[in-house]
């Protein structure tokens, strides 16, 4: 019999000049572009059992919206809330309001850069967090998510 098991859902959220990737600060932020990256979270996401979504938004608001949308429809979700890491209640708060574990990503690390992207507002509610990998925290991330949803 083939397994019906429905497959586990990712929501992979990217924040603000994330879709720049690829342009934006290359010695910064690497030369992988979002779509690269997003390709590649699906592939792995079918390696190992996930279906994998990803949004990207500019605005605060169209991220809360999509965030409050996961509620019942996701098992987990990989976020780089980019700029509003270190500004949003409203981000902070959306996700403080699922039930589903959270995992904070950041291409730089953001402890070795400015003062004021050393502090995180959704640090405390993320279930872990990856910062200085590049692109490739992104994969470590999901492969991280995995095993908190198992
Ligand atoms: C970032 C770090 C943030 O400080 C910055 O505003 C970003 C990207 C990162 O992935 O390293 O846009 O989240």
């Amino acid at each position: 019999m083939p397994d019906k098991t429905p497959l586990k859902k990712i929501l992979v959220i990217h924040g603000p000049n994330l879709n720049m990737l690829g342009q934006r600060e290359p010695d910064i932020y690497g030369h992988q572009s979002l779509d690269e990256i997003d390709t590649e979270l699906k592939a792995l996401g079918e390696d190992i059992g996930l279906q994998v979504e990803s949004f990207q938004s500019n605005h605060e608001g169209e991220i809360v919206d999509r965030i409050q949308l996961s509620i019942g429809a996701c098992d987990g979700i990989l976020i780089n809330p980019a700029a509003y890491t270190h500004t949003s209640i409203a981000i902070r708060d959306a996700l403080s309001l699922i039930d589903i574990p959270v995992v904070e990503i950041h291409l730089s690390n953001i402890y070795k850069r400015e003062p004021f992207r050393h502090q995180s507002l959704i640090a405390d509610i993320a279930a872990a967090r990856i910062s200085g990998f590049g692109a490739r925290g992104y994969l470590l991330g999901l492969q991280g998510l995995a095993g908190f949803i198992e």
